[in-house]
């Protein structure tokens, strides 16, 4: 059900009735205010000035020849012409009906884009830290909301897999297996590449090898792809872990690291030339944009190729994107990278447009985001200003969770606690980053993110087993339920009924702008609304069998859309707690 969509039909054809070009713009908005009804259509003014008549004039030419027969009760003009829709409670009623009886909540399914999403992009031989977070989180969300939808999503994880550094890797690798005899030494990464770049800056012959190993590597000789391969692996056999802790739908299939690129460098490279677009440039190839400026003043070049033939990240990008367009026939591809790359994607997607290798129509969209900071404002470190590795944050919020909810239910068993623990500790990490609008720097704060009151993981969760608290103390059949109709009498059912008919909409904003703290905002609101509903409008006691079947209905349609809407977000939930 959208709303939205079927309000923008119905108001577009009076406009076009009362005079409007057949292109006008209803411009339909959920009303934020209730005295504004559900919805307010402010279309009209910018109509009326290209008609030259008073807006009011035109607001009821457009009244007038708009028909909401069943959906609306009430329409009205407020303010300089706009038009607000009081929605019917009727059909409020015969949507909620609708709603509550599909699997779907009653969202329909989308025509299907192929849509390829960049996140997580970890490095190999590096610890996954706090900033990888963000792109690992926001972007899954993301993905499972289009998933959701009927979109086919392709999860491209961007993996720097390769690079000058692989040779140092090589070489240490090879050093601790001699010493320790094949055992794996690799469990903490981020030591491993220290040691490693310690070997290389210190011992000459060390860093003879490992530059014999790149040049190798490159040539793909046998050997050195092995140890690359074990490098990879084990990587992101240690990243899949925190995925699977973080409930991540990344796999290892999803894999599409920046080695996938590397053999269509050279064509790229040649072709750019080709086409005039690169030059040589003191030894380098560079492509020179008259869209970005250097300091100078002058057309920006961008380095392709380094003089020592070297590629570089942006050459990568260049073929990555013309990769994803031509080989996975992508419609829309999305970047959840953090906002300090901006510029380099730009650069290399004007190149992209620039060589024909994307057309327009396919978007690249960088769904860009800030930094996570701590409470003093500052990068989030650790105490001794280390970066703060991902696992061992997700360590602490266990610990914390599994104090706050042992403390909240005494009696639960062990493993009960243990499963709620971790939906509330994982959750409470992953909710606080998804509430957020992205795009800006976000606070990290365990006691913020863990409270049970605003707008929270636990809160949330917690509304949720309020809901079904209720089925099972009303101890009824579902199937038997469905059968009852809803009815609307209350402006508190009708509210809550309204706002959960939107969830349609609040998932196709999420969809287009990559935005998942809509959705936040949303469940708690029906949250909010629910609260408000169950304390004024009595269920299990209510007056007839009649108004208690219909508010159970929509208790079930909240529970329903709690549930889905938490889904989306990779948010778990739980039955009690
Ligand atoms: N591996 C990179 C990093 O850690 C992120 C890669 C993002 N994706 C891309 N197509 N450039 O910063």
């Amino acid at each position: 059900m959208n709303i939205q969509a079927l309000l923008s039909d119905k108001v577009s054809q009076a406009m076009v009735a009362a005079g409007a070009p057949a292109d006008c713009e209803p411009q339909v908005r959920q009303s934020a205010k209730v005295q504004f009804g559900d919805y307010q259509a402010n279309g009209v003014m910018s109509v009326a000035k290209s008609l030259g008549k008073p807006p009011r004039q035109v607001a009821e030419s457009v009244i007038a020849n708009l028909d909401l027969t069943g959906i609306a009760s009430k329409v009205e003009i407020a303010g300089p012409g706009f038009i607000n829709i009081f929605l019917d409670p009727q059909f409020l009623a015969k949507n909620v009906d609708a709603a509550v009886a599909s699997e779907r909540a009653g969202v329909n399914t989308v025509a299907p884009q192929t849509i390829v999403v960049d996140y997580s992009a970890p490095n190999v031989a590096k610890e996954m830290h706090v900033g990888h977070i963000r792109s690992t989180i926001i972007g899954d969300a993301a993905v499972r909301t289009l998933e959701f939808l009927g979109h086919n999503v392709i999860r491209a994880n961007h993996v720097g897999d390769w690079g000058t550094q692989f040779g140092m890797l090589i070489a240490y690798l090879e050093k601790q297996q001699q010493e320790n005899a094949g055992a794996m030494a690799l469990a903490d990464l981020e030591e491993f590449y220290r040691a490693a770049k310690k070997h290389y800056d210190e011992d000459e012959a060390f860093a003879e090898r490992a530059r014999g190993y790149v040049v190798k590597l490159q040539g793909g000789d046998e050997y050195c792809r092995e140890m690359w391969r074990k490098l990879v692996d084990i990587t992101m056999a240690q990243n899949q872990k925190t995925y699977d802790r973080l409930n991540v739908t990344l796999t290892r299939d999803d894999v599409m690291g920046e080695s996938l690129y590397n053999p269509m460098l050279p064509g790229i490279v040649a072709d750019l030339k080709e086409k005039g677009l690169a030059v040589e440039s003191e030894g380098a190839t560079v492509v020179f944009l008259d869209e970005f400026k250097n300091k100078d003043g002058e057309p920006m070049g961008v380095i392709i190729q380094k003089k020592d033939g070297g590629y570089l990240y942006t050459t990568t990008d260049i073929a990555c994107a013309k990769y994803r367009y031509e080989n996975l026939h992508a419609d829309r591809v999305l970047y959840f990278i953090d906002s300090r790359q901006h510029q380099h994607l730009m650069q290399a997607w004007t190149i992209v447009r620039k060589a024909g290798y994307v057309p327009d129509a396919v978007t690249l969209e960088h769904q860009m985001f800030g930094m996570m900071l701590g409470k003093d404002g500052k990068p989030f470190k650790t105490r001794s200003g280390g970066t703060v590795k991902l696992t061992d944050l997700l360590d602490e919020a266990m610990e914390r969770a599994r104090n706050l909810v042992t403390a909240k239910n005494p009696d639960m068993p062990a493993d009960e606690l243990e499963a709620l623990a971790n939906a509330v500790g994982i959750g409470a990490v992953k909710y606080a980053d998804l509430s957020k609008s992205r795009t800006t720097d976000y606070i990290f704060d365990w006691d913020n993110m863990l409270a049970f009151e605003g707008n929270t993981a636990p809160y949330m969760q917690y509304a949720y087993t309020r809901v079904l608290s209720v089925f099972r103390k009303a101890d009824i059949d579902e199937a038997e339920l469905l059968k009852a109709p809803v009815v609307i009498t209350e402006d508190r059912e009708a509210q809550l009924a309204a706002r959960l008919l939107q969830f349609e909409e609040t998932l196709n904003v999420v969809a287009r702008d990559g935005t998942p703290h809509v959705m936040c905002s949303y469940l708690y609101d029906v949250a909010g609304l629910f609260s408000g509903f169950y304390e004024h409008c009595p269920i299990l006691t209510a007056d007839s069998e009649q108004a208690r079947n219909s508010r159970l209905k929509l208790a079930l349609l909240t529970a329903k859309t709690l549930k889905l809407g938490l889904d989306t977000l990779g948010i778990a939930t739980v039955e009690r707690m």
